[in-house]
């Protein structure tokens, strides 16, 4: 045993069998199983608020710090006599073999409770878009260079060029050739009709240049950004087929939910930036390796990747620090695609290869949104369509032919479990969907993977509110109904009253699954923000755009919560207009399928830059109705109503 081990604590985490040396003090038990990607629950992201990342430490415990604040407050007297802990509260403060010399080997050992651990997060990686060409912007030619004579003294790198423009007649007056292949051409074009695969970008310049006939190998890969997840789709840019996807949990997480708390980490820690950039690029390189391992590809054939993101993520990702982007007047550093070489920003492809990222469309509207409206290309519709991604921070785009407007709204992380007693993303045991029997009020529920219940996710939130709604257990304005309140559906927790959702006997948890006033609350909030957005969105569209219509036609929902909800149930809580159902429809991850038409088509990177112009932002928080039409929106409208019906006055206003 050497120095360097004698000084690592080994730690077993039991029940998934696996065993880790650490040499680091100060991590915490949650940033540690971060770290070794095992995933577990947690509604707080580590900040001790939530109370869900309850472990137990069966060993061991003298390394660690003494139960914080929160541990004292978050759980009870007989968990702390047991060994509970919440991870995010637990650090690894010291070896115990500093004090004590005559232990030889440290060994601690930690239980993960079933009910915390998420094996899998469903994460949407499928979307349904309107097609695209396959036109990449990096191409791959097979040629044979005839050898240089003595009455045809043509030099190596023009006779490559001459041989591409009898295949390409459109490349070769452009061409150019990246300085370092120079010197590998004599061995390429040593024999008489050598063999040579070339890469060519844009038509312009050549990146690489190989021996023999690698036509075949030519990958790309499209990689959406998102606060919470992270998706890779591996495409051949030969044929447009998706060879391989993997997505995995934003590492960032752990420093903050949402992008607020991500900008707050970069301002108040020196190398913040450098942290969570390091992250990202860490995990989009475990996606890479991942995908050329399922598709059996050599990640030197990927040779380009696009990428979308929000303003924040898009920032990070790039090395930029988005701290003035969340402060008024919230100026990008940068808006445009923009191209750089795979090595600079240190991707596992090719490392001459391309990263184009997409462009931002305003502060906090972010490549995403590009993303979502290159994919559906609501641009080229008819009549009035609005489409939402349905996130943290809920984009909304409203447009046809004619006009394209752009809005964000803070819906905050209800939908994604947060701030929800019993609430949690969608992962294994999430309870997804629930109905109300309107004659006995019996409730019944699914759960996602058919698991015992641990938690509620956001559209199941959605499911429960709308049924409760329906036979009245819950009233317009978000309370419990008194004359319902019984002591088979609800229980009395403290000094609030919460509506039992599945009996403790029925869950993984010591506790039933249940619903409170708070919850609800939270829910109300988030629904109003994307109901008063869209309204004022419209309003401010028909004022000051010149459009002749208010009426919506067609909705679609993107995103992983939009994917899942039920329709008509978003709709009777008041979450979407009221429009006839089957004109509304889920496009799942839209962001990531634009990232993959990016990467297809060069003309969808000149329609990115082209659309920027015709895109028009609307503050929705600086209209002046907002607090109005917010509070309005908290409401629950107890009949289908069609918020336009309510705007009819906008429809006598004269036009600009
Ligand atoms: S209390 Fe630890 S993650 Fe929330």
């Amino acid at each position: 045993m050497n120095n360097n081990e004698k000084d690592q604590i080994i730690i077993d985490i039991e029940p998934i069998s696996r065993r880790v040396k650490i040499n680091s003090l100060n991590k915490t038990l949650y940033e540690l199983l971060i770290d070794i990607d095992v995933r577990i629950r947690s509604e707080c992201q580590g900040r001790g608020t939530c109370g869900k990342c309850k472990l137990k430490v069966e060993n061991g415990d003298y390394y660690l710090n003494s139960p914080t604040n929160s541990e004292l407050k978050l759980l009870n007297k007989n968990e702390l006599e047991n060994g509970y802990r919440l991870a995010c509260q637990t650090k690894i403060i010291e070896n115990i073999r500093q004090k004590d010399h005559s232990i030889s080997q440290s060994n601690m050992k930690i239980y993960l409770p079933e009910n915390l651990l998420l094996e899998e997060f469903q994460i949407l990686t499928s979307g349904i878009g309107k097609g695209v060409n396959l036109n990449p912007s990096m191409i791959k030619i097979f040629l044979k260079i005839p050898k240089a004579l003595f009455n045809n003294q043509t030099a190596d790198v023009e006779r490559i060029f001459q041989e591409i423009s009898k295949i390409r007649t459109d490349i070769y007056l452009e061409l150019d050739i990246d300085y370092e292949l120079l010197k590998i051409i004599p061995e390429l074009l040593k024999n008489q009709n050598s063999e040579l695969t070339v890469t060519i970008r844009n038509k312009k310049r050549i990146i690489n240049l190989e021996p023999r006939n690698q036509v075949i190998e030519n990958y790309g890969i499209a990689i959406d950004i998102g606060t919470t997840t992270l998706v890779g789709y591996l495409i051949n840019l030969n044929d447009k087929k998706i060879y391989a996807i993997d997505s995995k949990l934003n590492p960032q997480t752990q420093y903050g939910e949402d992008v607020i708390s991500r900008i707050s980490f970069i301002k108040d820690n020196k190398n913040g930036l450098e942290i969570l950039n390091s992250l990202i690029i860490k995990q989009i390189n475990k996606i890479i390796f991942n995908v050329c391992k399922k598709a059996n590809i050599h990640q030197n054939h990927i040779n380009e990747a696009t990428i979308v993101g929000n303003s924040i993520m898009h920032h990070i990702f790039l090395g930029l620090n988005p701290t003035q982007i969340g402060i008024s007047p919230y100026t990008p550093i940068l808006q445009k695609s923009i191209n750089i070489k795979a090595k600079e920003l240190k991707l596992n492809i090719f490392q001459n290869g391309n990263i184009h990222i997409l462009p931002l469309i305003a502060g906090f509207v972010g490549a995403d949104t590009m993303g979502l409206i290159l994919s559906s290309k609501i641009y080229e519709e008819e009549t009035l369509t609005l489409a939402i991604d349905i996130g943290t921070n809920g984009e909304i785009v409203i447009g046809n032919k004619d006009v394209l407007a752009v809005g964000s709204c803070a819906a905050g992380s209800a939908l994604e479990g947060a701030h929800i007693k019993h609430g949690m993303r969608a992962a294994e045991g999430a309870i997804d969907s629930v109905k109300i029997n309107p004659e006995n009020l019996e409730l019944s529920y699914t759960t996602i993977k058919n698991k015992k219940p641990i938690g509620i996710c956001g559209s199941g939130l959605i499911d429960v509110i709308a049924e409760m709604l329906k036979v009245k257990i819950l009233t317009q304005s978000g309370l419990f109904n008194k004359k319902m309140i019984n002591n088979k559906d609800f229980i009395i927790n403290g000094n609030e009253i919460e509506y039992i959702i599945v009996n403790e006997k029925d869950t993984l948890l010591k506790s039933p699954i249940t619903l409170s006033i708070n919850d609800i609350r939270q829910i109300q909030m988030a629904k109003a923000a994307f109901y008063s957005g869209v309204k004022i969105m419209i309003k401010n569209m028909y004022e000051s755009f010149n459009i002749n219509t208010l009426n919506i036609e067609k909705i679609l929902l993107a995103g992983a919560f939009g994917n899942y909800i039920n329709k008509d149930n978003a709709k009777f809580i008041g979450m979407i207009p009221d429009i006839n159902t089957n004109n509304i429809f889920q496009i799942g991850n839209a962001a990531g399928i634009g990232a993959q038409y990016s990467l297809l088509d060069i003309n969808v990177r000149k329609e990115e830059n082209e659309l920027l112009k015709k895109i028009r932002y609307i503050e929705i928080a600086n209209d002046k109705t907002f607090q109005r039409e917010y509070a309005e929106a908290m409401y629950f409208p107890h009949i289908n109503l069609n918020i336009f019906k309510s705007l009819k006055e906008y429809q006598n206003i004269p036009k600009r």
